[in-house]
């Protein structure tokens, strides 16, 4: 049976992209395969995970183009190159823009670490996103999957996890929380959904 081809887009740890690798292994997601990490940067230690799992990679930088639309144009291209279906943004941080999102409805995810609509949208990254959340003093936060469209953060929701706010915490030690009690287990069974869906 065919398998949905999912595309991994990162930028730094690929703690996310682990996780999807860990659930292949374990056989959570059948729907699909991740065919491809593609990376903003070359530090990116998730090209790592890549490389350690045998997941074909690559590096796509958005400062080598001169316009949005020309690195764009150029991601397009690679994701037809390797016939992928279904792109995750698992702690992606360059900007795709709507050139792009459009040509993929319902065919891309991106996981947030907060419960949007809190803490999300411009500026609303990575550690960022646990420092407004613990200034702002809310007791709950947590993550979200959700489909990438135009708005940022603004897609459809697919699933969402609220985690605790305790005592004393930092950003460090609620981002950590937040991706073990939400992130590592939402984005794989989200993923499995969506390829699920795609296949049929
Ligand atoms: C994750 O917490 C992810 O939710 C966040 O960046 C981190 C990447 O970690 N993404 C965003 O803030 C997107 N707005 P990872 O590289 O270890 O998966």
């Amino acid at each position: 049976m065919l398998k949905t081809r999912i595309a991994v887009f990162v930028s730094g740890g690929g703690t996310n992209l682990q996780a999807l690798i860990d659930a292949q292994l374990r056989g959570e997601i059948p729907s699909g395969e991740i065919a491809l990490v593609l990376a903003s940067n070359d530090g990116a230690y998730a090209l790592t995970r890549a490389e350690q799992n045998n997941i074909a990679s690559v590096v796509v930088k958005r400062k080598n183009f001169d316009t949005q639309d020309a690195y764009e144009a150029h991601v397009k291209e690679v994701m037809a190159e390797h016939n992928i279906d279904m792109i995750v943004l698992a702690g992606f941080m360059s900007i795709l823009g709507e050139g792009f999102t459009s040509a993929y409805p319902k065919r891309i995810v991106n996981v947030h670490p907060a419960l949007i609509p809190s803490f999300c949208g411009k500026g609303f990254y990575g550690l960022h996103v646990h420092e407004a959340a613990l200034e702002y003093g809310v007791k709950v936060t947590g993550a979200t999957v959700h489909y990438v469209n135009e708005i940022p953060d603004g897609g459809e929701i697919i699933l969402q996890k609220a985690v605790e706010i305790l005592d004393g915490d930092t950003p460090e030690v609620l981002q950590k929380r937040v991706m073990e009690e939400a992130e590592w287990i939402l984005l794989p069974k989200a993923v499995e959904l969506v390829a699920k869906k795609l296949k049929q």
